[in-house]
């Protein structure tokens, strides 16, 4: 059997990365080209300069993953890119190299929803199985997904306010941690106690939706009021206390989805994935659900990257799902 070789993109943010995918499953080649280091002093991504690096980084991306696959263009079966959501200059830059790409080499290109990539992250532990629940959680969304079958991807619940990464990088941000500070509250947290008590934002509330500004608020105040007053407050269960508190909303709403929407499997994606608090406390609340099984997307693969696009892009090659020259980018992008 031929194989399929997809070619994939990712530049919606701060990475600029592309990747070479084998029916979806098995990661030929994944090249990530991170900013972050020209956004931290910023203490957050400055948009044309997320631009600027993403046109100075993406030829050599392309050039480094068909290499390090050792494929030529001519082995490729398709172009995948994400065209939203994003930021709009960003994403233009991997579009534009996705079309062309296609165009010269006559390919036919997959637009990829880059919420949906993070899902397909999930693929290369296991196939999806379906009915799924996905708990997405990354810098800039934060939503839990019923995916009834492939392609189809429904928001039961989503952020009101702050995503949850986005609400580590600000908290981050006052505990004087560089951008984005999501790994390292994550370490301090472990090392601290809930000696804080900080709210749980709509916790007990009947829908599946979530706020976290309310919880970012609390922290900085506890934290300003401290230093007011002169007092130094204990780093490690501060970011326990606050870790905690996101830790049981995202867990507590799930399961309560769970109980709603009966499915075969729970995926965990996004950023956010990554924070070995949440991934613990899901694996222990699974346990009440013992039809469900629990699939993580490898810690590595919960940043952006293009491979998740490429697995994504997969199964939209099999559903005949083709974008053409008039692609364009869509920073509001929904599923
Ligand atoms: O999905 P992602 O790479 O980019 C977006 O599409 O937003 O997510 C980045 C977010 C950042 O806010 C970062 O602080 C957070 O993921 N993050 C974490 C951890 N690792 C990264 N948050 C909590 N715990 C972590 N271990
Ligand atoms: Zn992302």
């Amino acid at each position: 059997m031929e194989r399929n070789l997809i070619l994939a993109f990712e530049s919606s943010c701060d990475e600029t990365s592309v990747a070479v995918v084998e029916d979806g499953k098995t990661i030929l080649s994944n090249i990530v080209a991170t900013q972050i280091k020209s956004h931290q002093r910023f203490g957050g991504v400055v948009p044309e300069v997320a631009s600027r690096h993403h046109i100075e980084q993406i030829t050599a991306c392309i050039d480094l993953a068909l290499s390090e696959a050792q494929v030529t263009y001519d082995d490729l079966s398709a172009v995948a890119v994400t065209y939203g959501p994003g930021l709009v200059g960003a994403l233009l830059i991997g579009v534009t190299a996705a079309k062309t790409v296609a165009y010269a080499h006559q390919l036919p290109l997959i637009p990829v929803n880059h919420m949906a990539g993070h899902i397909y992250a999930a693929r290369y532990v296991a196939p999806i199985e379906f009915p799924a629940l996905a708990l997405l959680v990354s810098g800039g969304h934060t939503e839990l997904v019923y995916l009834a079958e492939p392609g189809q991807f429904e928001i039961i619940g989503e952020t009101r306010d702050d995503a949850a990464g986005e609400a580590y990088d600000k908290i981050g941000r006052v505990l004087g941690i560089n951008y984005p500070a999501g790994k390292e509250v994550d370490r301090l947290a472990h090392l601290g106690k809930d000696n804080f008590h900080f709210p749980r934002a709509m916790d007990k509330d009947d829908s599946f939706d979530f706020s976290f500004s309310g919880l970012k608020s609390a922290f900085i105040n506890t934290v300003h009021h401290a230093d007011q007053i002169g007092e130094t407050l204990n780093r490690e269960d501060l970011a326990a206390s606050f870790q905690q508190a996101v830790v049981d909303v995202l867990a507590d709403k799930t399961v309560r989805a769970l109980k709603a929407f009966p499915v075969k499997q729970l995926i965990l994606a996004g950023g956010v994935a990554a924070n070995q608090g949440l991934r613990d406390r899901l694996t222990t609340e699974l346990t009440q659900f013992p039809d469900v099984t629990f699939l993580k997307a490898p810690i590595k693969l919960c940043g952006d990257n293009a491979a998740m696009i490429g697995a994504a892009g997969y199964v939209s090659y099999q559903l005949n799902q083709f974008g053409d020259a008039g692609l364009n980018a869509d920073p509001s992008l929904e599923f």
